[in-house]
């Protein structure tokens, strides 16, 4: 995916909720409402690819230990298809600190601060397409859909 699409948007479970065994439950909310998982893949950042990956944040206060930490141990990066992918996933993660996050969201039930915040979701159409196609280039995203059709 490498120009910007509609209805798709790029995720990845961080390496506390792997760490804490939640992948199977946080896959499960995706799925039940209503994103088809159409890429997935379980993998470890190195230091150099985290800085990357959040170089958007390269000035912030947090940045040096939030590389640190996504590069910490295996993370789960996915590419999720459905309408309004972005902001419903968005709303589905709940705030970015969880003690901010609505009840029923993933990181009010899962993350236990805002450094470990169990969820990473792409905040755009242009920053899923980045962000998808940093981890996945040059994958057909239809090919899902194409095998079961
Ligand atoms: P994420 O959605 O992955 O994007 C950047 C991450 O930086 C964010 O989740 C948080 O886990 C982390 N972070 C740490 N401190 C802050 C902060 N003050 N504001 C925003 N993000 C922060």
């Amino acid at each position: 995916m490498n120009k910007i699409q509609e209805n798709y948007t790029f995720s990845m479970i961080k390496p506390d909720a792997v760490q804490a065994n939640h992948i199977g439950a946080m896959l499960s909310m995706i799925e039940k409402a209503g994103f088809s998982i159409d890429a997935i893949t379980m993998l470890q950042l190195t230091p150099i690819v985290a800085e990357h990956f959040y170089a958007v944040h390269s000035d912030r206060p947090f940045y040096k230990s939030l590389c640190a930490f996504i590069a910490s141990s295996p993370v789960v990066v996915m590419v999720l298809q459905k309408e309004n992918a972005v902001a419903d996933l968005r709303k589905l993660m709940g705030a970015t600190n969880p003690v901010e996050a609505a009840e029923g969201t993933i990181r009010k039930i899962f993350a236990t601060s805002i450094d470990y915040n169990a969820i990473h979701g792409s905040d755009s159409d242009e920053t899923a397409a980045s962000e998808t196609s940093f981890f996945f280039p040059g994958c057909d995203l239809l090919l899902k859909k194409a095998s079961t059709t």
